[in-house]
This record gives C-alpha cells, structure tokens and sequence, in this order.
C-alpha cells in the first residue's frame, strides 16, 4: 500500500470484529519505512494510534486519526552464553509463531504464553502473562523510536517499570514511542513452570513433560476456555484481575468462603471471572454482545455488535461489582 491507505475498514483487524474504520492507516515493515510515517505530515498533523495485532483495543466509533500499525518481521539470535540465547524479534511479528519458533529449538521461557493473540510488539506494553509467566520474565531489552526526537532508543528490563499487564510503555511512555523490537533472553537448559491452575492436570494426557508438550497443554487449556475470536469476536481478558489489600480479601473471603485469592506483597489478587460470576453476569447476552457462558472476563461480540454496546455493559458490569463487593474493575483493553 502507499504510504496512507484513507477511510480503511478495520473489520478484520480488531478481534472484536466491530465494522469501523481508520481515516489514515499504514502498515511499515520496515524501520525506513516507519521513519518515512513518521515524518510524514499526516502523521504529524493528527491525533495518531499506534496498534498491534488489534486483540486488545475495543473500538467505539471510527478513528478520525493516523493508525499505524507497524509490521517490522523477523525473528534471529544475536547472542548466546552456555546458559542462554538472545532471541530478536521484529515488533509485527505474531506472537504465538515466535513462541512456536522457541519451542521448534528448545529455548525456554515462553512456553507458557502459548495461543495468547496479538504481536510481539505488544508484548512489553502489556507485560502479556498467562499461567504464572510473564513476558516480563524473559524480555531483556526493548527498542523503540521515540516520537519526540525522532531517534531510535533501547529500554533495559527494568527501564521498561514492568507490573501486572503494565509498564512504563502504558504509562509516562504512552502514546510517545513506536516500539520496533524486542529481545527475550531464554533458557537453553530445561525448566517448566507447571504450577498454575490445571496445567499439570493438562499434563497427565501426555507421556512427558517437555516443551512440545507444556505448548500443547497450555493451548488445550486455552481453546477449552477461551472464544476463538474468528467464531465469535473478543479481545480476551476484558478486565484486570483486582489487587485489594489483604484486610478486604479477608473480609470478602469470610462471606464468601469459596473465593478464590491469589496473595502477594501488594495484597490479594481476586479473579475478576469469578466477581463478574457471583454478580450473575456469565453467559448473559444483551442483543449481540454479551459475557462468556465458560469465563466471565471475556466479553463478546456474536456478530453484528458495536464497541459502543459492550462499553455499555461494560459500564453496568463495574457499577454491579462495586455495589456487590466493593472493588472498581479496571477494564484490561484499551477503549478507542
Ligand atoms: N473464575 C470464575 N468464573 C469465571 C472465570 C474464572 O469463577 O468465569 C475463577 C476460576 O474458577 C479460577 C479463577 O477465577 O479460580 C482464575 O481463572 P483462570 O485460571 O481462568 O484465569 P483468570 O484469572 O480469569 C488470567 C489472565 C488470562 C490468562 C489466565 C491464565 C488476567 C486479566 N487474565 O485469567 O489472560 O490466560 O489467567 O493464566 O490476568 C488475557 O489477558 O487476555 C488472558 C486471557
């Protein structure tokens, strides 16, 4: 495409799947061509978005603005110790195929985030976790190009201020930079994080545990729960998990003894599923958009449906939770 594709429909760009459009879009992949964007006047005369895969933005209306969405390829080790291998990847690489590249060479380390959708430039704005793993746990570095210089930067690990799906790039960073690669740092000698939820359970339907197999467990796991969203539309995780001090999880857990908790230093985290289950919302539809009927965190367009109603329910879900329990959801996508 030119530079600027006008009016272009991101139907099939958003994992919702809700029917709006870009005034300005464009799809670099490459550095030269992201530098070429970026000194564009367009670029620089409107309000402007930087997308990834488009699994986690919840679209309203049409973007009146400059989307761009960087698709820089590539995946290739930079380095290697006897312990590790530095792994660079392209900031429009799909995620699941770069874990799928570690996995096909025995590097440790992403196993675990298997099947999440998006790509891999999203994956530090987010710190994307699933079943006790983080990216943060094996993101060495992030480079990116800093919108108000124009220069090319890289963020060590703990520059980039990682939290739960957080980080600087959410934050002081947001809306300044266009991240163009990430280097993970892997392990080259077998570990396997089997802790999380049912996954050992998973296991017990294979021979071994190894790599192939944990992949495979982890998107048995995912598929069985998860809506794929070409049957019907979603952006995953709706909400974040809440964190409440320790007191308040106490108190919630002595009227209602089966919650589930997970505890850390910063306090209890509660399973944001299970607050929007209690409040009778699972698998409740309101037209073509609705709640999950096997995980009350994911909403979901049926086909058809706007940004604007899921924002809707989206409002009654919180106001529903804070008057039951007390806790304000904090939504996990980001609204457009
Ligand atoms: N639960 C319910 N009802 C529900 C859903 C969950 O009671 O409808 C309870 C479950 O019984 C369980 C607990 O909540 O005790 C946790 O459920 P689950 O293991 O399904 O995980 P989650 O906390 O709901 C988080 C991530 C997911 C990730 C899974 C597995 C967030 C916001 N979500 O969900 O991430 O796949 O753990 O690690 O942290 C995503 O970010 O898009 C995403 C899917």
């Amino acid at each position: 495409m030119s530079q600027f594709a006008k009016n272009f429909s991101l139907k099939h760009l958003n994992t919702f799947g809700f029917d709006v459009y870009a005034r300005y879009f464009a799809q670099p992949k490459s550095l030269e061509e992201l530098l070429q964007i970026v000194n564009n006047e367009i670029f620089n005369n409107n309000e402007r978005l930087v997308m990834g895969g488009g699994s986690n933005l919840l679209f309203t209306k049409d973007f009146e603005g400059c989307l761009v969405q960087p698709l820089i390829a590539g995946i290739e080790k930079t380095a290697e110790t006897s312990e590790h291998v530095f792994v660079r990847a392209g900031a429009g690489v799909e995620w699941d195929s770069l874990v799928e590249h570690c996995v096909a060479n025995e590097y440790y380390g992403l196993e675990n985030l298997s099947l999440i959708p998006g790509n891999v430039g999203a994956s530090p704005v987010q710190n994307i976790g699933a079943y006790g793993v983080e990216a943060k746990d094996s993101i060495y570095s992030v480079e990116f190009l800093n919108l108000e210089n124009k220069t090319l930067e890289t963020y060590g690990n703990a520059q980039c201020e990682f939290g739960y799906r957080d980080s600087i790039f959410k934050r002081a960073m947001k809306g300044k930079v266009i991240i163009t690669h990430v280097t993970y740092q892997l392990s080259k000698t077998a570990s396997f994080n089997t802790c999380y939820g049912n996954i050992n359970e998973e296991l017990k339907n294979f021979t071994e545990v190894n790599l192939r197999n944990l992949r495979q467990a982890v998107t048995n796991i995912r598929q069985s729960k998860l809506p794929d969203p070409k049957e019907a539309g979603n952006a995953g995780s709706f909400f974040k998990n809440p964190v409440v001090a320790t007191a308040k999880a106490d108190e919630l857990q002595a009227q209602h003894p089966t919650m589930p908790r997970y505890n850390s230093n910063e306090g209890s985290k509660i399973p944001a599923g299970w607050l929007v289950e209690q409040c009778g919302f699972k698998g409740i539809r309101r037209g073509n958009v609705g709640v999950h009927p096997k995980q009350a965190l994911v909403l979901v367009n049926y086909g058809g449906g706007t940004g604007e109603q899921v924002l809707q329910l989206t409002h009654e879900i919180i106001a529903t939770v804070k008057n039951k329990f007390g806790i304000e959801l904090e939504m996990e996508v980001n609204v457009v």
